[in-house]
């Protein structure tokens, strides 16, 4: 995720550019960048900066580009290490051509050696850069028609925006599943990645759809296919104000990033899973595949919402690749004696990549010899640098202190892990194919539950008058029951217990009353009998039960209280649906409190300290 605004008009564009990133700051914040051309000789004269928008702005206040035609962008690193060099526009060889760009070109490897093969220089590792050089050979004339050339030759997801000192006075503006609008302003004209970007200027978008190209110059737009096919777009007035607009319409920063959750699984299977087969590619794996395939067990390590994801990890690994996999905090591991098996790995969860005492158990363990993986979401973050091998969660910035869509890209990264490695082990690959399946089909069971929202905020509206809860679950969804009872506590400051069921008779089960309800995870696997009985047990003692259940079973419904259904899927995956209710629950049950729920108090969204 990454923000672009670009700007055509008769105003100065690079104040109008600079503020424009400063809203879109959320969508990334690794490095930023802009590309204004001159009036008169029309080069571009560009600037980029390693850090936040601010470091950029500081820049341009001791020397603030001239002209009236510029893009920019605030980068959420994906190719290649937040740097000055990887910062955006990235340019052509004659530097007449810059690009901005928003998603992952799929096949840049292949297209980067072919232009290196016809002479093209390179100055930077990321995927964008190909599409500089490409348009640069593609022109004959017009910007819109070399890159329109360019886009034929691209796989993957991309929003564009492109300026030429050999066709000035124009941005050419591109869209295949990364958002991007076109504003409609009074003698100027703007793209950008969602309106918080342009509102201080204007209201009125035409929102792009995958496949449809835009040119922009002062006076005029033209939106088209890539076959240059005129397109009639309706023009749409915003009705947020500029705040809501940062978040995209949402009242916080939470709600969009559950509401992001569908989006973010597909991100994290994008260009890595060959169902029809089976397989699945991790191309950052491909370097220690060697010793992945002598690893005879695996210490998985995080803290909060990641060790939850870890502990979910270890039943996937044992399950699909056979091998012994344990889960530990890293706050533990990083000061226990833990003998080190012969060709044993680590593997750190951490959505920051700079949680202090994950950082440390990772140390320790590169200390100790052992292989060091990581599954990270901030690129180029500590934990990302220090492993020797990783894979992204491409789940985008998380503002929220809160973890929501962090959690589920890291628990469909770890399922696809040990896929991977269940592939070398020789699992079976029907099966491996069956859960492929229906990974992809997840997203769209995850926005049927989201549009059952007001649902889960009626429940939250009646359970807020509890004080106490017990969240209980069993094998896939007992680390469902303790991240929704750690999401409760800390959006909603309520107390909450999270147990694996079969614990409830060995202690709490005696707190269980008429006042201390209990949220049961029970969707429909080969364990849902045994946790059925524990609530049959809990309403015995009269104790208030709300269900997270699969749709159709009545059996759950009539022991409950209250039942939430969520779509059928494979026992392995339903902690990808029966999350989601949790998140929403607890963050409808700190709204009703009036919490600050992006921001819940004492708590920082990185933890950098021990
Ligand atoms: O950045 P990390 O994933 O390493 O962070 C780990 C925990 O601090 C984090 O998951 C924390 O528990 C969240 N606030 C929970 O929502």
């Amino acid at each position: 995720m990454c923000g672009i605004v670009g700007y055509a008009g008769k105003r100065e564009a690079a104040p109008i550019l600079l503020d424009g990133l400063k809203r879109l700051e959320y969508r990334g914040y690794d490095s930023a960048g802009i590309a204004v051309q001159d009036g008169s000789t029309h080069d571009a004269k560009v600037l980029r900066k390693v850090g936040r928008v601010a470091q950029l702005e500081d820049a341009l206040q001791r020397s603030m580009p001239q002209g009236i035609t510029g893009i920019s962008h605030t980068r959420w690193a994906t190719h290649g290490v937040p740097s000055v060099g990887n910062a955006h526009p990235h340019a052509d060889c004659t530097a007449a051509f810059h690009v901005v760009h928003n998603g992952i070109i799929e096949n840049y490897a292949t297209l980067r050696e072919e232009l290196k093969g016809r002479g093209h220089r390179f100055s930077s590792e990321t995927d964008t850069e190909v599409m500089a050089h490409l348009v640069e050979e593609c022109f004959r004339g017009t910007l819109e028609d070399a890159v329109a050339e360019a886009l034929r030759r691209l796989r993957g997801t991309w929003a564009f925006a492109v300026i030429s000192s050999r066709d000035p006075g124009k941005v050419v503006a591109a869209r295949n599943s990364s958002p991007l609008l076109l504003a409609i302003g009074d003698n100027e004209h703007f793209v950008a990645s969602d309106a918080s970007a342009v509102l201080s200027a204007t209201k009125k978008v035409v929102y792009l759809e995958d496949g449809e190209m835009a040119v922009l110059t002062y006076d005029g737009f033209r939106i088209s296919d890539v076959d240059d096919i005129e397109l009639r777009k309706r023009l749409v007035e915003i009705p947020w104000t500029l705040e809501e607009a940062e978040k995209g319409g949402h009242s916080h920063f939470m709600h969009k990033e559950i509401w992001e959750g569908p989006e973010v699984v597909h991100n994290a299977l994008r260009g890595r899973i060959r169902t029809k087969e089976g397989m699945v590619k991790l191309g950052g794996l491909e370097e220690v595949q060697e010793r992945l395939y002598r690893a005879e067990r695996l210490v998985l390590t995080g803290m909060g919402t990641a060790f939850h994801a870890a502990l979910l990890g270890e039943y996937f690994l044992e399950e699909l690749a056979g091998i012994p996999a344990e889960t530990e905090y890293a706050a533990e591991f990083r000061y226990k004696k833990t003998p080190v098996a012969r060709n044993s790995v680590l593997l750190a969860v951490s959505q920051s990549g700079e949680t202090a005492d994950t950082l440390a158990a990772l140390r320790k363990a590169r200390e100790q010899g052992m292989l060091a993986l990581g599954i990270v979401n901030v690129v180029g973050s500590t934990i990302a640098r220090e492993t020797d091998a990783g894979i992204y969660n491409h789940a985008g910035p998380e503002i929220g202190v809160a973890s929501t869509k962090a959690f589920l890209s890291q628990v469909v990264v770890l399922l696809l892990t040990s896929l991977f490695l269940g592939k070398q082990r020789g699992m079976d690959m029907g099966l491996a194919k069956e859960i492929l399946e229906e990974l992809e089909k997840i997203p769209e069971k995850m926005r049927k539950i989201l549009r059952q929202e007001d649902q889960i905020k009626e429940l939250a509206n009646h359970y807020a008058a509890f004080h106490d809860f017990l969240f209980i679950g069993r094998k896939f969804s007992a680390p469902v029951a303790l991240e929704g009872a750690l999401k409760l506590k800390e959006i909603s400051y309520l107390h909450a217990e999270g147990y694996n069921a079969a614990e409830m008779k060995h202690g709490p089960i005696a707190m269980i009353d008429e006042n201390f309800p209990t949220v049961a995870v029970v969707p429909d696997d080969m364990i849902r009998d045994k946790t059925l009985s524990n609530m049959e047990e809990i309403r015995a003692r009269q104790g208030p039960i709300l269900a997270i259940a699969t749709e159709g079973d009545r059996k759950v419904a009539e022991v409950a209280t209250d039942t939430f259904f969520v779509p059928k899927t494979h026992e392995m995956l339903t902690p990808l649906l029966t999350t989601v209710p949790l998140q929403l629950l607890s963050y409808h049950l700190g709204v009703s409190k009036g919490y600050d729920v992006d921001k819940p108090r004492n708590l920082a969204k990185s933890v950098t300290v021990e």
